[in-house]
């Protein structure tokens, strides 16, 4: 079986390719594509995948490209997981709105507009490459702002796009563990989340026929023993009654979580941006141990994740070690591809068209919810309706989403100036049209934005 790598020189592949590594069954991946728009990033990968497949026994074998077409020519499965733009672009996202005091988080807000706005057209032109070259293939989408994105991508490729996302299953696995399951048992508790990606609830952990949820809620202590108690507090999780997806801080205390950005050295993105740049600009000279260069830089990453959110919070947090074990987005992901390619019917929580699964969005609209895969696909399982509360907030950010699909469409900086306005954390449609102005200065590529 082949996999394709859209984006094949991003810094998280050596999480994939250990995932495959460890896959000794029968129909696995033999043979790895990574494709990248830049060969530097490629190389250097490709060094850390040599040393993970040291001394391994019929590794995948690993072959790289920057000829897209010669990429996705007869694949099975394509993971995207491109950044258009790069760190770079992800910098100006937060810098632009932060000067107008509105967050410039890569998925949420004015941020993951700007970024949906940049991802989208190549997100479609891949998707029109797929359906040319490799139209039997899978795609699992794992590019921010994953659920627009994935949205995009089905009106081209329907069901056959698939994104994924690791928050809701590190939420599930944190609040599983402070109910008391056992690691190994997490697998058979029923989550019943429900939302977009990064705007999702946590309503119920259904453990052998019960739900564990109820009896969490009413111990502050163990409800704040894990990352997302810690950030929302006790209090609010209670009174909503469903653990938030870690984004939703970002909803909760905006104010908190603007105000920390402004007053952090840097910016995620711009944090980042530097420490990529050291690891890529190591990896080029050919003395550097490949392996345990990745893996320090690795383990800071996964350090500093939203930082800014637990100093938002008031008291220090550190993370704990179970959440900077990195091994997220590739289970997922590989579990989906198995499901997919063995035909073993998987639980798994992903981004698909609603097909009436969660009630008050329609057939089309990509939610994050939990599927059921199977050779034929993810078929997303019938949830009860969320709440007023929270379906407010959905159907406004899904709004929005279908704006900067239209802007897209249309090439409309009208819809644009929509999209932002109409967002829940941009408060001003001034505020929105001079977003529009700063993003289209600070990125030529959104000249397409004529009419
Ligand atoms: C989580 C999110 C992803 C995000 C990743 C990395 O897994 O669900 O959407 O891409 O963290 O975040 P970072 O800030 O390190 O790029
Ligand atoms: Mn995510």
């Amino acid at each position: 079986m082949r996999l394709t790598v859209l984006g094949g020189g991003g810094f998280r592949l050596p999480l994939v390719y250990r995932a495959l590594l460890a896959d000794r069954e029968e129909g696995r991946v033999g043979e790895l594509v990574l494709h990248d728009v830049d060969a530097a990033r490629l190389s250097a990968i490709a060094r850390v995948l040599a040393d993970q497949a040291d001394g391994v026994a019929d590794a995948p074998r690993v072959t790289a490209t920057t000829d897209l077409d010669e990429a996705l020519r007869g694949t099975d499965f394509v993971f995207s997981a491109i950044r258009v733009g790069g760190l770079e672009g992800r910098a100006t996202d937060e810098r632009v709105a932060l000067a107008e005091g509105v967050l410039g988080q890569e998925t949420v807000g004015a941020g993951g507009i700007a970024y949906g706005l940049r991802t989208v057209p190549v997100a479609l032109d891949l998707a029109r490459r797929v359906a040319a070259l490799a139209p039997d293939a899978w795609v699992i989408n794992f590019t921010n702002p994953a659920g627009l994105v994935t949205e995009a991508m089905s009106r081209l490729l329907g069901d056959r796009v698939i994104g994924i996302c690791d928050s809701p299953v590190g939420l599930g696995r944190r609040v599983a563990r402070a109910v008391g399951v056992a690691a190994d048992q997490v697998d058979t508790a029923w989550f019943d989340y429900a939302g977009l990606n990064h705007l999702g609830w946590l309503r119920g952990v259904r453990i052998a026929g019960r739900d564990a949820l109820p009896e969490l809620l009413a111990d502050p202590e163990r409800l704040t023993s894990f990352e997302e108690g810690r950030l929302f507090g006790a209090e609010l999780i209670q009174s909503l009654g469903a653990v938030p997806n870690e984004y939703l801080h970002y909803y909760y205390f905006n104010r908190e979580t603007v105000a920390a950005y402004r007053a952090a050295e840097r910016t995620r993105g711009a944090f980042l941006r530097e420490q990529q740049e050291g690891f890529y600009g190591v990896m080029a000279r050919p003395g550097t141990p490949a392996l345990t260069t990745w893996d320090r830089v690795r383990a800071e990453r996964e350090a500093t994740y939203m930082a800014h959110n637990r100093e938002a919070t008031g008291a220090r947090q550190e993370r704990d070690a179970d959440d900077l074990e990195s091994g997220g987005y590739e289970k997922v992901a590989l579990a989906l591809m198995r499901a997919i390619a063995r035909d073993r019917r998987t639980r798994l929580i992903l981004n698909v068209r609603n097909r009436g699964a969660l009630p008050g969005l329609d057939a089309d609209a990509v939610v994050e919810v939990p599927c059921f895969a199977d050779a034929h696909g993810a078929h997303p399982v019938p949830v009860a309706p969320l709440p007023d509360h929270a379906s407010a907030l959905v159907g406004a950010v899904k709004a929005v989403e279908r704006e900067v699909l239209a802007a897209v469409d249309g090439g409309s900086r009208s819809r644009a100036v929509m999209a932002f306005a109409l967002h829940p954390l941009v408060d001003s449609v001034s505020v929105a049209r001079r977003l529009v102005d700063s993003y289209a200065s600070a990125h030529p590529t959104l000249a397409y934005l004529r009419r």
